[in-house]
């Protein structure tokens, strides 16, 4: 064919499962001629992946559409705002930012092509959840992603917890067959990826059409994907408490490039708050999930998201989170305040005020690193396999991922040397605990020439 090269700047926000789309919209652009720049200074088309998750995260595109519209000024451009902020706003979008040519939702990128034609007549807008899975149409993934790759698997929420907007913005609970996901496994790998993170709002919700009929559920899923050649580590992101099963609990034992590191957000340690949070378990069974899991895989650490300040939240409810936070003894987490979000159960209670949430924040914020430093700290002694995915600072070192997802720097003797690890697993030895990542000594004696 060989078209006109446009170029193309995606900003994603949120999320990794806008990375994940930014990259899918970047393939179903790139037969039209589109190829990717590293800023919107010489684009032809932006598109900001939008996050409407937080108040702040939505607030951000609006003072990035403000710069564009200059820039727009000075040369020819088409400006599309996608993701979940076009969803949950829509004409809104239109109406607040003259500059923006084209709204998409996170559910019609697959109709890009045709969006774009039209944008360049007229300003367009297709927010719809259209009856036909995207993926069915998406073309096979063209730029490859590297050694740690994401893959969705799974897409929006049935679950309706009483802050969120994800139901909104992303829609109904939906499933990619099985066979598709192993195939694109499989077209990954083959382009350098040794680490598949499987993706999904509410991922352990999985339930995908199964190559022989029926349905396979995260854990059976997980399990095909172990089989793969060259696959070293599988990770999935985020879980749902009450979706794990006890398949998927028990996977956690048997398979073993399923990395020891979960990230299953509680949101609160209160009863009280997790009811009106509408997340159907309370702390104790969340802790017998802990429990469980610690027992089918003895070395795993968990991550969490926290949110301070939601509608009801009282001092006694955020002391049950710290002491929450205490006995899990996280090796990571996240903690938001409480956003009220339009159109949502807990936009309607009665709010706590801003202060209250920000002085939770901070107390929450301090005891996590703490536990973290601590799980940090722990480490260090440790002999770990490191998935080595980018190069040091410094030109002879190297830089990946313990199991845990912490950073793990070593140097080298060489350039080449880090050069020659790049997309490896090798031991080493971690020797300090940093602010954010550890040092790591290579195990020369262990490390096989692969
Ligand atoms: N306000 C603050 N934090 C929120 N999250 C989701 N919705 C809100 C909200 N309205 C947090 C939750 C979730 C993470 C992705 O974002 O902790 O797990
Ligand atoms: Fe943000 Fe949620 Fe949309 Fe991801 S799915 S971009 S976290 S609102």
């Amino acid at each position: 064919m060989g078209p006109v090269t446009k170029r193309l700047f995606v900003k994603n926000y949120g999320c990794q499962m806008n990375v994940y789309d930014g990259r899918r919209m970047a393939d179903v652009l790139a037969p039209l001629g589109y190829a990717p720049t590293p800023a919107p200074d010489d684009a032809d088309l932006v598109i900001l992946n939008t996050c409407h998750i937080r108040e702040k995260a939505a607030e951000k595109v609006y003072s990035e559409l403000g710069r564009l519209a200059h820039l727009k000024r000075k040369r020819r451009m088409l400006i599309a705002v996608g993701g979940c902020v076009a969803q949950a706003e829509g004409e809104e979008v239109l109406a607040r930012a003259p500059c923006v040519d084209l709204v998409f939702g996170p559910q019609t990128y697959h109709r890009l092509p045709d969006l774009i034609a039209r944008a360049e007549r007229a300003r367009t807008i297709d927010t719809e959840f259209p009856p036909e899975p995207k993926f069915d149409s998406l073309p096979e993934a063209a730029s490859p992603q590297g050694v740690a790759a994401y893959l969705t698997v799974q897409e929006g929420c049935d679950r309706f917890c009483a802050f969120c907007v994800v139901p909104y913005t992303r829609g109904a609970e939906y499933s990619r067959p099985a066979a598709d996901v192993i195939a694109e496994a499989r077209r990954l790998i083959a382009a350098g990826a040794r680490e598949i993170m499987l993706l999904g709002q509410n991922v352990n919700a999985y339930h995908g059409a199964a190559p022989d009929g029926g349905e396979w559920r995260l854990a059976r899923l997980i399990r095909e994907l172990g089989r793969i050649d060259g696959l070293a580590r599988i990770r999935y992101v985020t879980s749902h408490p009450a979706d794990m099963d006890h398949a998927l609990i028990a996977a956690h034992g048997e398979i073993e490039t399923l990395m020891p590191f979960l990230h299953l957000p509680v949101q609160s340690g209160s009863d009280r708050v997790l009811a009106r949070m509408n997340r159907r378990y309370t702390a104790a069974h969340y802790l017998k999930i802990i429990g469980k899991l610690r027992a089918a895989r003895p070395d795993i650490a968990f991550a969490s998201d926290f949110i301070v300040g939601h509608p009801g939240e009282t001092d006694e409810d955020f002391a049950a989170t710290l002491r929450l936070v205490a006995e899990v003894g996280y090796a990571q987490a996240y903690s938001f305040k409480y956003s009220a979000r339009p159109g949502t159960p807990a936009a309607e209670m009665e709010q706590v005020p801003d202060a209250v949430k920000a002085t939770r924040l901070a107390e929450l914020q301090q005891a996590i690193e703490a536990s973290q430093a601590a799980f940090n700290r722990a480490s260090v002694g440790r002999i770990v396999p490191v998935l080595f995915d980018r190069s040091g600072r410094c030109g002879a070192q190297a830089a990946g991922r313990s199991p845990y997802l912490q950073p793990v720097h070593v140097d080298c003797a060489s350039a080449a040397e880090a050069a020659r690890l790049q997309g490896r697993i090798a031991p080493v030895e971690l020797i300090a605990a940093k602010a954010n990542s550890l040092a790591g000594r290579l195990e020369r004696a262990q490390a096989a020439p692969a």
